[in-house]
């Protein structure tokens, strides 16, 4: 169990924000579903981030483009029916918010309605700023997510970090400071480096919260597969492994076989007489 106390209460964007203030570091996880989020949730957690990584881990694609509004919908509900005291925030999917601010804002609000998301996050900066404003005037709460947008790979071409040449770095200090202007609560610094990310966290009043960006974020997140070593092939750099549930569940499954095939499993006492 944790050795920092968790405040039971249930967690706002504005405790996040006075989270900042007081310098206590916030902690966030994905989930997909409602037994891993209750998991999580009993833990102490501060965030789930129901994420449209949902697309690598759970459905096995190659990339976060084939996810559909509805699956974070049905996702998001099952996170929130496992989940008491965290804020549930969930990622819009590639092409819910880039079409036009309005139809972002109506996306935004079937997540907060359909689904009983606490807050969405958006991916980008200037080119979604519209949209924010829409939704937060609305009184959606809204992440952002700057540096390495997964939705762009297509665009970018790899995975590798963002925010190492002058002119880029600087775009993503803007976007920041737009962002919280356009009244985001929190935004999302995904591998950049850890100079840039701590320079951003002193320039802004809300949190920043780093995936591969160093520890001057205000808090981190991880996917959870990755921390818990639920697969051997993804390693990267930023990732600590807290458990190696690969080796564990394949272990107890390959047990389970064995015991299935030479009759050792049921035995009387797993049997009704
Ligand atoms: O989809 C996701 O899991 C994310 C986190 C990596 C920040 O966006």
């Amino acid at each position: 169990m944790s050795a920092t106390p968790t405040i039971r209460r249930k967690v706002t964007t504005r405790r996040l924000i006075d989270m900042k203030r007081s310098g206590q570091r916030i902690a966030c996880l994905t989930a997909y579903d409602a037994l891993t989020a209750g998991l999580f949730d009993a833990a102490g957690i501060d965030v789930l981030l129901v994420g449209d990584s949902v697309g690598n881990v759970v459905q096995g694609h190659d990339t976060t483009i084939p996810v559909t509004l509805d699956h974070m919908i049905y996702h998001t509900q099952a996170v929130i029916r496992g989940t008491e005291r965290a804020l549930v925030v969930t990622d819009m999917p590639f092409m819910s918010y880039q079409v036009t601010p309005q139809e972002a804002f109506r996306n935004a609000g079937r997540l907060m309605k359909e689904a009983g998301s606490g807050a969405v996050k958006l991916e980008g900066g200037r080119r979604v700023l519209e949209a924010v404003r829409m939704m937060t005037d609305a009184g959606i709460p809204v992440m952002g997510h700057l540096g390495l947008t997964p939705q762009s790979i297509h665009q970018f071409g790899s995975y590798k970090e963002r925010g190492v040449d002058v002119g880029e770095a600087d775009q993503i200090k803007q976007d920041a400071e737009a962002l919280q202007e356009a009244g985001a609560f929190a935004v999302v610094l995904e591998k950049v480096p850890a100079p840039l990310a701590e320079a951003v966290t002193a320039m802004i009043d809300i949190p920043t919260i780093g995936i591969g960006a160093g520890s001057g974020c205000d808090g981190q997140i991880l996917v959870w597969t990755d921390m818990m070593g639920m697969s051997t092939e993804f390693r990267p750099r930023f990732v600590r492994r807290y458990a190696e549930l690969h080796d564990v569940i394949q272990n107890g499954v390959a047990r389970y076989i064995e015991d299935v095939r030479t009759s050792r499993f049921p035995d009387s006492e797993e049997s009704y007489q």
